[in-house]
């Protein structure tokens, strides 16, 4: 978790004054050579004429004696004053010190500044608000940079699948008990890369899907997505999806990454609306791998496998919505516990609850629905409240865990649902945008030019080959 290291600010005029009495020897490129990074931000002042801008740079620098002095020997030379300076240790580079340096100068002279530290350093950020720098301090949550991490957001489980409440059906059955308490230890001790451990379901287990995978196939024709009714036959041949046999998550993950890019993870218990939006960017899913209690069978107070399976995993197959999904997640990212909460509840009303218009008809998509024989018939009646899904509204609904939801939402299509997704996004506040790196599984925070600068290559080669495409189109098909 980043949390600020703020230092008292320094005497600012006395400060500025010492600094004009330094005669130093000429600036070399040596002098930089101890400051990895310099991050430069220049927001000029509003009625800030063409002499007399204020300006606010942020740099940071190796936390070694000296390196503050010589890097501030540039604003000597090129007589840019200081009003106020805070330094803090780097939330970006481990062991690097951040300077915030507000100045008074001409634009002229800030400009030659900054032109004679693009000399010296890698200059990152231009025009970032000054505000943003204590932003990034105070308010941006520790989030994972690259898919490895994600193990630590999967085991911070609030509740273990092994504590059950009073009213759960297993409560009073030890045996039960035991057996979920295998699951919480495989899950815990499972992490990224690895094969997800097979479970040799027991009969009594394999009996309870029977059930539920029995009765909920037999509304999927008539109220289920066409995306859904794709994948469910595929996810039968590759995946043994059959009345007798529970599927195996490892099984299911190698199918999902050939299918959309998804992969499937176990997890213990519920994890926090952070930790499994966090997944979802990085088009991680996690599962759980128990079976609800056999003495009823079509009702399970949480999350079980046959929710996962037959609620999440058909959809996960189909890549517009695996974009979709990923679409929330990379929104979640650092952004702050009021937005994450949003998120959340938009999740629930799509991915957990959502339904869809095709040929005229409502169907459903969302795994709440398609794992629920009672709530998959209600929400396809003319008793279920249906409104159109906007994240602006639908984020303030109250998600309903023990009945039936009052409103369901609905989208004409996942493209449409992902580009509202992507415009609430942009009302998210971060001072940064993100980018999936699909070859390093990582995430890319887009704050400066050269972040920019590198997807920007990314689209261009893509462009060239789309170009070149329609070329060989027009020479081979005449079109
Ligand atoms: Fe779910």
């Amino acid at each position: 978790h980043r949390t600020r290291t703020t230092h008292p600010p320094l005497s600012l005029r006395p400060f500025a004054c010492s600094l004009h009495c330094i005669h130093e020897p000429p600036l070399s490129s040596e002098l930089f050579s101890s400051c990895s990074t310099l991050h430069l931000s220049f927001s000029p002042d509003k009625e800030g004429a063409e002499d007399s801008g204020k300006t606010a740079v942020v740099f940071s620098l190796k936390n070694e004696v000296g390196c503050l002095v010589k890097a501030l020997r540039l604003f000597q030379e090129k007589h840019v004053n200081l009003n106020h300076i805070e330094s803090r240790m780097s939330k970006r580079v481990p062991n690097e010190v951040e300077i915030f340096a507000d100045c008074s100068c001409s634009k002229k002279e800030f400009n030659e500044l900054l032109e004679h530290l693009k000399d010296h350093v890698n200059i990152v950020s231009f025009n970032t608000p000054a505000h943003v720098w204590c932003v990034e301090a105070d308010e941006v949550p520790w989030f994972p940079m690259k898919i490895s991490e994600l193990d630590q957001c999967s085991h911070r489980v609030l509740m273990y699948g092994s504590e059950l409440d009073a009213d759960h059906p297993g409560f009073k059955d030890n045996v039960y008990r035991q057996r979920r308490k295998y699951f919480v230890e495989v899950a815990m001790n499972y992490k990224f890369g690895q094969p997800i451990p097979r479970i040799e379901y027991t009969e009594e287990e394999v009996r309870t899907w029977g059930v539920v995978f029995r009765e909920l196939t037999k509304l999927y024709p008539t109220h289920a997505c066409k995306e859904y009714l794709k994948n469910l036959p595929l996810l039968t041949k590759h995946c043994g999806y059959r009345e007798d046999n529970i599927p195996q998550l490892e099984d299911v993950s190698l199918f999902l990454r050939e299918r959309s890019g998804f992969t499937v993870r176990p997890v213990a218990g519920y994890l926090s609306p952070r930790d499994f939006l966090a997944g979802l960017a990085y088009r991680v899913f996690n599962c759980t791998q128990y079976v609800r209690h056999s003495t009823d069978p079509l009702y399970t107070p949480e999350p079980d496998t046959c929710h996962e399976l037959l609620g999440h995993v058909p959809l996960l197959a189909d890549p517009k919505f695996a974009q979709f999904s990923q679409e929330i997640g990379l929104a979640s990212l650092g952004a702050s516990d009021e937005d994450v909460q949003k998120l959340a509840t938009c999740y629930f009303f799509t991915i957990e609850f959502g339904l869809c218009k095709q040929d005229g008809q409502l169907r459903a998509y969302g795994a709440g629905l398609l794992s629920s024989i009672g709530e998959l018939r209600h929400a396809l009646s003319e008793k279920a409240c249906v409104k159109m899904f906007d994240p602006k509204t639908t984020c303030n609904q109250e998600c309903l865990i023990t009945t039936f939801q009052e409103v369901y939402f609905v989208s004409e299509s996942f493209e449409e649902a992902k580009e509202k997704m992507r415009e609430f996004a942009k009302t998210i506040k971060r001072p940064f945008s993100v980018y999936y790196n699909p070859y390093t599984q990582s995430v890319d925070l887009l704050k400066d030019t050269r972040s920019i600068e590198d997807v920007v290559q990314d689209l261009r080669s893509d462009l060239t080959t789309v170009c070149d495409a329609l070329e060989k189109m027009n020479t081979y098909m005449g079109i």
